[in-house]
């Protein structure tokens, strides 16, 4: 059998966002630090049903989402002022399956029925699709989630003494599909139709609703993922303890988040302060034309046509 470097040196690849090559890979583009580890956790990563598994396109609210399904999967053994959220940044509490676990799911807290991905839905593993286990997945406008990826990468690149692309550049490259584990429009409509399919499998969230009222939908995901409040829990305001507890404005200025590291070591390592930016919806007004906005929203119509899904 080929191995992984072998078949990865058979698909079309391209310069991306960075100097780095990404690759496309059944459909999307990978980077060239998280196509091996796909791969792996495709052939190896065997889930439990029950597994509670974040999926959601890069720079779409996935740090904050698995805040709030960590802290109320663990609001039995911690409160909001001894969860390891004070101290961690949510990515550490919460395994990435491509890079955590792409070795060997026993590298898993038997305790923490949490993992994360950014693979698009026909690129599970296919334990995932194939078990009782639950998915929730967050989107975001492309607009805004455009502008968060470019600042990131910004953000990113000169925290290593590199020069980004241009704003103008990245974004051709974005309306063209060309962005991490993009087409991001594909990536959405995978898990909009599955989420059709199997309303009882799949929750699918928009980042500008939960920022709307944050604790109807903590109380929903709480049900679909099988740790429902209690009423004596909403009397006590539980809910709300944990919206606070997860908000930008609490997360991002802890000290874990404003000086701590995330995988520190390795060659993906990221300052913590870049996962908390602005946290705003309608931000991209500040970095995008009016025919840039446009052109962004055609695009989405477009490929949303017919879906039922609007962003
Ligand atoms: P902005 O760049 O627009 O500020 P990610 O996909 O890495 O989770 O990031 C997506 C967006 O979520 C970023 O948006 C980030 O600032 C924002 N964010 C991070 N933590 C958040 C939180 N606790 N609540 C709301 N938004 C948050």
């Amino acid at each position: 059998m080929a191995s992984f470097k072998e078949i990865i040196s058979t698909l079309p690849r391209r310069k991306g966002w960075t100097d780095y090559d990404i690759f496309l890979y059944q459909g999307f583009w990978c980077d060239t630090f998280f196509i091996e580890g796909v791969m792996r956790a495709q052939q190896s990563f065997r889930s439990q049903p029950s597994d509670i598994v974040i999926c959601s396109a890069p720079k779409t609210g996935p740090t904050w989402l698995k805040s709030l399904t960590f802290a109320i999967v663990t609001r039995s053994t911690f409160d909001d002022s001894t969860n390891p959220l004070l101290s961690n940044l949510s990515h550490d509490c919460v395994p990435f399956s491509e890079v955590d676990l792409a070795q060997s799911s026993s590298n898993r807290d038997p305790n923490n029925p949490l993992l994360a991905t950014h693979v698009p839905y026909s690129s599970l593993p296919r334990s995932i699709i194939d078990s009782s286990c639950k998915i929730v997945y967050i989107c975001r406008d492309p607009k805004d989630s455009f502008v968060s990826n470019y600042l990131f990468f910004v953000r990113i690149l000169a925290s290593k003494d590199m020069k980004p692309l241009a704003l103008e550049e990245a974004f051709e490259l974005y309306c063209q599909g060309v962005s991490s584990y993009g087409p991001y429009w594909d990536h959405v409509l995978g898990f909009w139709k599955a989420s059709l399919d199997r309303p009882d499998k799949i929750l699918f969230l928009k980042y500008e609703e939960m920022m709307e009222d944050t604790a109807v939908y903590v109380k929903k995901l709480a049900d679909f993922i099988g740790y429902p409040f209690s009423f004596e829990e909403i009397e006590k305001g539980s809910v709300e303890k944990i919206v606070n507890m997860c908000s930008f404005e609490n997360l991002s200025k802890l000290e874990v988040n404003k000086s701590g590291k995330h995988r520190e070591g390795t060659p993906v390592v990221i300052e913590n302060k870049i996962y908390f930016r602005k946290g705003k919806v309608g931000d991209w007004e500040n970095y995008l034309t009016p025919k840039m906005a446009a052109r962004l929203d055609s695009i989405t119509l477009q490929k949303l046509n017919g879906s039922g899904l609007t962003l």
